[in-house]
């Protein structure tokens, strides 16, 4: 099944929100396991009061072993209930040394330990660096999910990765606009696509922007753990734009396409 890496070059734009916040709006029949794969450590644990065990390094420990992926994926995750939604989570410590440990380990032998056959991915991998550890997965994964805010600094610093993302030669490179930036969607994709096409000679196609994201500071409460969701939690405006980013994402992802189809378009 799919693996979706997301992360990000600068600032904190909402990639934590966004892969658990993905999980929770994702039909019900391809509910993604969040694994916390952020080299500085996660969020999740404390954020929603989950233990400090299983852990990524659970996921690493199986993964080492002879447990089927499916089987590791079962032992490693905890739950966060997001209204009455169970979205299984991967939990890192604090810190990031045992993530960056454990890394290595989960990519070593390619996707197989992060891409069982019965559960999309949804990776948080934090925050983009030269030699981060995060890089095999980037090139494993089907989508990179790359969260920027439209202002000039973010986007100049996304330019500056562009080309190693476009030649890290995963699945699909798509820009997600974080909320607050100042210019469209529109401009952002045609500075990028003019670096990309002229400045890096690759196909300026390689690059596809999306969003942004609205600034919801409710939806971003219940994704913190500090705001329990109300009855319409799916109607507010960043989980709306989250359920939208599965439609766009599924030509992307082969396994889930017939299904987001049949979604969309039942959607009146
Ligand atoms: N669309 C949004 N609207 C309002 N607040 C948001 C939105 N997305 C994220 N936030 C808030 O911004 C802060 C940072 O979000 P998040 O933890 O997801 O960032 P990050 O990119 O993972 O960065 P880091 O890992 O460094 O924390 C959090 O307080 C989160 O609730
Ligand atoms: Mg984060």
């Amino acid at each position: 099944m799919p693996l979706i890496a997301v992360t990000y070059v600068k600032g904190r734009p909402g990639a934590t929100t966004t892969a658990l916040g993905l999980a929770a709006v994702a039909l019900e029949a391809e509910r993604p396991v969040v694994v916390e794969c952020d080299p500085a450590g996660g969020d999740l644990m404390r954020r929603h009061r989950l233990a400090a065990v299983p852990s990524i390094v659970d996921l690493a420990a199986a993964a080492r072993g002879a447990a089927s992926s499916a089987d590791a994926f079962a032992t490693a995750s905890q739950t966060v209930a997001v209204a009455e939604v169970p979205v299984p989570v991967v939990v890192a410590p604090a810190g990031g040394a045992q993530t960056r440990a454990a890394l290595p380990e989960l990519t070593g032998s390619g996707r197989a330990a992060l891409a069982p056959p019965d559960r999309v991915v949804v990776a948080d991998c934090g925050r983009l660096g030269p030699g981060s550890p995060v890089w095999p997965l980037l090139r494993v994964a089907d989508v990179v999910l790359v969260l920027a805010r439209a202002n000039a600094d973010e986007v100049a610093h996304l330019r500056e990765h562009l080309g190693e993302l476009v030649d890290a030669g995963a699945g699909r490179l798509v820009v997600l606009l974080g909320a607050g930036g100042a210019y469209s969607a529109t401009d952002v994709a045609d500075v990028l696509a003019t670096h990309v096409g002229q400045e890096l000679a690759r196909d300026p196609e390689a690059v596809t922007v999306l969003g942004p994201l609205p600034q919801d500071r409710r939806a971003a409460a219940v994704l913190r753990g500090e705001l329990l969701a109300g009855r319409r939690w799916r109607r507010l405006p960043l989980m709306e734009a989250y359920a939208r980013l599965w439609a766009d994402l599924a030509p992307h992802l082969p396994a889930v396409t017939s299904q987001h189809d049949v979604a969309t378009e039942a959607t009146p």
